[in-house]
């Protein structure tokens, strides 16, 4: 009798679970809410709790879990992380990744374990070429690069110093800055590379002033700006008649304010700013706003919403089932208005197809905002369209 029942149990416990597994859609988040990447963390973490807010967590008869864990920064972690996703919790997409290695470390699990890989914040071209599982909601630093040089040789600068962090979209904004630059008549003075932790950006600022070239070309990642901002006025550069131009990156919405009236008047080029102009990202940014004490929505906070868009409209798409080939068929190809204006997933790449908006800083309603004044439309990632050439 008794083992009858513990077999009845048993089974009763089988059905139960394989019912849940039937009803429940899980997203592994995987970010750094800790370390010095944080800042990505908390607005992606945050832009995906408001896009469920806003939408409901139902969809295709679907419930959708979000399973959020802290990788710290650190890559390793990252794989560990995506693998208990996988294996124990089953989820059906893994999403997030605040830096480009991370994305990477993930990649080999997305392939062998057939779950789309969703990246919601790095930047480095080649990315989306590690899986065939990986869609991208962010954006690349050609895209934005390529528009900043050419900015500048139309405005009358000539000689440049590059000022990137040393590792991929560093890398990738030094070059195709360089690329374009150089290919409208421009020179490059020096290309400076900064080790991405602990940055001590004097000596490669001291180098910079002693170029005297017209301007100085920086990206640094999500949070690491205000601090180079510091060292630029610190060292002077402010008042030496060497222009600061940059990927949005640095003069980001979520420290912008921060970095004080020295900004004013920096240009640079990017995918989103708090302060575009159109319905839809103004009630994105009020509602975030709401949710979060007033804090601003910055660029990984739209890729991070964004992203989620893509894990709803796919289930959609599929009703609700979660093959990873099915899943990835929904994704290529999708088009919608985001807060940053309107965007697509490229069906051959699985990469970001979007406008990149030249802005200035300068101060609305006492607060400072990348103010957009140009845009170039439906930008796609310059490297991997050079590549199919
Ligand atoms: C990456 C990270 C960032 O914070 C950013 O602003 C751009 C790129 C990256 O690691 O890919």
């Amino acid at each position: 009798m008794l083992r009858r029942g513990l077999i009845a149990a048993a089974a009763a416990t089988l059905l139960a679970s394989a019912a849940q597994a039937q009803e429940t859609v899980k997203v592994g988040l995987i970010l750094p809410m800790t370390g010095p990447s944080a800042s990505t963390g908390k607005q992606i973490d945050a832009a995906v709790k408001l896009y469920q807010a806003v939408n409901g967590t139902t969809v295709a008869g679907k419930k959708v879990e979000v399973i959020l864990k802290d990788d710290t920064g650190v890559a390793d972690i990252t794989k560990r992380l995506a693998q208990e996703l996988v294996v124990n919790d089953k989820v059906a997409f893994l999403a997030g990744f605040g830096l480009t290695p991370l994305a990477l470390a993930v990649a080999p699990i997305a392939t062998q374990a057939r779950v789309p890989e969703i990246v919601m914040a790095a930047g480095t071209s080649t990315i989306t070429e590690a899986s065939p599982f990986i869609a991208r909601t962010s954006f690349t630093l050609a895209q934005s690069s390529v528009p900043m040089a050419d900015w500048s040789i139309k405005n009358g600068i000539k000689k440049v110093v590059t000022l990137v962090s040393d590792y991929g979209p560093g890398i990738d904004a030094e070059k195709s800055f360089a690329e374009k630059f150089k290919a409208e008549g421009g020179t490059i003075a020096e290309s400076l590379r900064v080790p991405l932790r602990n940055p001590d950006f004097a000596p490669f600022l001291q180098k910079a002033a002693d170029a005297k070239p017209d301007a100085l070309f920086v990206f640094v990642p999500s949070g690491f700006g205000a601090q180079f901002v510091k060292q630029f006025v610190e060292r002077g550069l402010d008042k030496s008649g060497i222009k600061l131009i940059a990927t949005g990156d640095v003069t980001d919405d979520d420290q912008l304010n921060g970095m004080g009236d020295v900004m004013i008047g920096v240009i640079n080029t990017h995918n989103y700013s708090a302060a575009h102009d159109s319905p839809a990202n103004k009630a994105f940014v009020e509602a975030f706003k709401k949710a979060n004490n007033g804090m601003r929505p910055n660029f990984m906070a739209v890729g991070g919403y964004d992203g989620m868009h893509l894990v709803y409209e796919a289930l959609k798409k599929t009703g609700g089932a979660t093959d990873g080939e099915k899943l990835m068929a929904a994704i290529k190809g999708m088009a919608w208005e985001s807060p940053r204006g309107p965007i697509s997933i490229d069906p051959d790449t699985r990469d970001i197809i979007q406008n990149i908006y030249v802005r200035k800083v300068d101060k609305q309603n006492g607060e400072l905002y990348n103010v957009e004044f140009a845009t170039i439309p439906n930008v796609k990632d310059p490297v991997k369209a050079a590549k199919k050439n």
